[in-house]
């Protein structure tokens, strides 16, 4: 007696149902890291890659599995049948599958190396807007040099403002290991490697916010090493760089005043760590803080800057970033003596949320 059973109908039907529904969800015209939604020159060149190498694949597979499928059952063994005619050597289909998959290579390679040289070299290499991208673990510093003023570059950071419309230059450097730079929609993935500087150009078509993130994997929490480009009219550019450069605005309620006193307090600290243009605040190490009340999200893209996310990321940043510096480092983190009170915490945030 066998202890096998018939696959259950059900169970069967189930997963096939889910399988459907997984393969469905590809179909969602928003999905903002979808790479077939360009909206860039340089997404829209490695689209138009892709689709050529598809279907040169395709090719070959249908090609391939057809004459496999067709000979599997034309020359199938049939009742009766004794040793098949040996053949040795035919020079002619020998020819044929040497010559025809290097042409189907040569339709791959060409418009390869063509998209390669043409998304490496900037159409407009000099007078182009130049942005740094700096990769740190794991955030990103967003660097804007004033081509007038060599000293006055405004340093920002997990929100890229680009202007629609203008081929703007990238150079990527990184801090500490590999990252590497990817907006799926507008252009990637070009790595950020420690004393190597990278280059790309991008360029935005469409006014909006679009979703980026880091795409090597560079630690503990690389999956949250995310940030958001803003694709904005010339005009909304140069007024968002114009009021970056400025300083911090100092705080007027009393909250704010005493989450600016912690900020730069023995306590606390974070001053060490962070920059806050206008203010005593000059450290290099996390990102700068300046207008950080304005950026639409927190921790590199992964939070919205609400009240209550930014508590929780002051409050316990190991929960919401697993391993990152701010935690690993800082004292109000790893000394129980030193730790922040829930009123401190508060203060924080208020003062915070007013650098706009
Ligand atoms: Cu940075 Cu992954």
């Amino acid at each position: 007696m066998s202890t096998l059973k018939a696959p259950n109908g059900k169970l069967i039907t189930l997963l096939l149902l889910a399988i459907i529904g997984i393969l469905f969800t590809a179909c969602y015209p928003d999905n903002p890291q979808s790479t077939f939604d360009a909206t860039g020159p340089v997404a829209r060149s490695q689209l138009t890659l892709f689709w050529v190498i598809f279907w040169a694949a395709v090719f070959v597979f249908v090609v391939v599995e057809g004459i496999l499928v067709y000979a599997a059952f034309k020359y199938r063994r049939k009742p009766g049948d004794g040793d098949p005619h040996q053949t040795h050597g035919n020079t002619p289909l020998e020819i044929g599958w040497t010559i025809i998959p290097s042409i189907v290579l040569i339709i791959v390679a060409v418009p390869t190396v063509i998209t390669i040289f043409d998304n490496a070299n900037s159409p407009d290499p000099e007078g182009a807007l130049q942005v740094g991208v700096v990769g740190e673990q794991w955030w990103w510093e967003f660097n804007y040099p004033d081509p007038n003023d060599p000293d006055n570059t405004l340093i920002t950071a997990n929100e890229l403002h680009i202007p629609v419309d203008e081929v703007v230059n990238i150079t990527l450097d990184s801090r500490d290991v590999l990252h590497s730079f990817w907006i799926p929609k507008i252009a990637g993935k070009v790595d950020l490697v420690p004393n190597n500087r990278n280059t790309m150009w991008i360029k935005g078509e469409e006014t909006g916010t679009f979703y980026a993130q880091c795409a090597e994997f560079c630690g503990e929490s690389h999956a949250l090493m995310r940030f958001w480009v803003i694709v904005e009219t010339r005009e909304e550019f140069d007024a968002w760089l114009e009021s970056e450069r400025a300083d911090a605005i100092e705080p007027t309620d009393p909250l704010a005043k005493q989450g600016k006193a912690i900020f730069e307090g023995p306590q606390a600290q974070c001053w060490t760590c962070h920059t806050i243009k206008g203010t005593q605040a000059q450290g290099k190490i996390g990102p700068d803080l300046t207008h950080v009340g304005r950026r639409t999200h927190i921790a590199s893209g992964i939070r919205e800057n609400t009240q209550e996310n930014l508590t929780e990321w002051i409050a316990n940043p190991n929960a919401v970033k697993p391993g990152n510096i701010m935690f690993t480092q800082g004292q109000v983190y790893n000394d129980p003596q030193l730790a922040l009170s829930e009123a401190q915490v508060a203060a924080l945030v208020r003062y915070i949320q007013g650098l706009q």
